[in-house]
C-alpha cells in the first residue's frame, strides 16, 4: 500500500510577500481611514495644505532615495531598489506647480526620517520602507492621483508623484517585485522583523497623516 501524505497547510502565509500584505492589513485599513486622506480626496483641503504634504513627502522621499543610493550593493536591499521608482524628480515638479518646497515644522515627519536613515546598514530594514511606499504608490496610489486631479480641476499638471512613467504597467511589475520579496535569502525570524518593520512604517505614515489632520481647519475654507 502506498501512503500518500497530505500536504501541511501552513499557518502563516507563505513567502515575505504575502506574510507583509496579510500581516498589514489592519495598518493598512487605518491609513486608508485618516481624516487628512479622507478630506483631501473629498475636495476638502486646500493648495496650501497639499503643498504642505507634498512637502512632508519631499523629506520622505529624499531620505528613502538618498539611503537607497547607500545600499545598492546590498544583498538584501538591491532586489527592490529600482530607479524606475524613484519619487524626488516627480515631487519637484510637482511643488513648483503648487507653489513650492513649504518649510515647515513636522515632528513626524523628523520621525519617520530618521527612521529611513537608521536603515542604512540593515538592507531587511530598509526593505520594509521601500515596499510599504513605493507599492502603495503602484497601488491606492493610483486612483488617489485620478481622484486629485479630479477635485483640484488639473489638468495633467501637478500629480506627477503618481505617476510612474517607466512602468506602464503597475500589475505586472508589482508581481514581480513580490517574487523579489519572496526570493530573499532572509529566515523566519528576519521576515517576522521586516513585517514588524512594515507596521512600524505605516505607523509613521499615521502620525504624520493625524499631524496634518490638525493643521486642517487652517486648510478648510
Ligand atoms: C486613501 C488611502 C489609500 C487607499 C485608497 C489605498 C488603496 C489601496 C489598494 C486598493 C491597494 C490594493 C491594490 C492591489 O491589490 O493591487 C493598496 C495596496 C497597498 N497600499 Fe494602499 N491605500 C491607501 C493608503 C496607503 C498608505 C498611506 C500606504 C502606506 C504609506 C499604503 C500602502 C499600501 C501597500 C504597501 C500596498 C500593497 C499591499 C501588497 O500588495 O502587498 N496605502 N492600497
Amino acid at each position: 500500500m502506498t501512503i500518500v501524505s497530505s500536504p501541511v497547510q501552513p499557518l502563516t502565509p507563505v513567502g515575505l510577500s504575502a506574510l507583509l500584505r496579510e500581516g498589514s492589513t489592519s495598518e493598512h485599513q487605518a491609513a486608508e481611514g485618516s481624516s487628512f486622506m479622507g478630506e483631501l480626496l473629498a475636495g476638502r483641503v486646500s493648495r496650501e495644505g497639499y503643498a504642505v504634504y507634498l512637502s512632508c513627502l519631499r523629506r520622505v522621499y529624499a531620505a528613502l532615495e538618498g539611503t537607497a543610493a547607500t545600499l545598492v550593493a546590498d544583498p538584501v536591499a538591491s532586489a527592490v531598489i529600482d530607479p524606475s521608482l524613484e519619487r524626488l524628480a516627480a515631487i519637484d515638479a510637482d511643488l513648483e506647480f503648487w507653489g513650492g518646497f513649504v518649510e515647515h515644522a513636522s515632528p513626524a515627519t523628523d520621525a519617520y526620517v530618521s527612521r529611513i536613515q537608521q536603515t542604512a546598514g540593515d538592507g531587511a530594514a530598509f526593505v520594509a520602507h521601500h515596499y510599504t511606499r513605493y507599492l502603495g504608490d503602484l497601488s491606492g496610489g493610483q486612483a488617489i492621483g485620478r481622484l486629485l486631479a479630479r477635485q483640484f480641476e488639473l489638468d495633467g499638471a501637478g500629480v506627477a508623484f503618481y505617476a510612474f512613467p517607466e512602468i506602464p504597467k503597475p500589475k505586472p511589475y508589482k508581481d514581480a517585485y513580490r517574487e523579489r520579496l519572496d526570493a530573499l535569502p532572509l529566515d523566519p525570524g528576519q521576515q517576522q522583523a521586516v513585517l514588524a518593520e512594515v507596521k512600524t512604517v505605516f505607523g509613521l505614515n499615521g502620525a504624520l497623516f493625524a499631524e496634518l489632520t490638525q493643521q486642517l481647519p487652517a486648510w478648510q475654507h
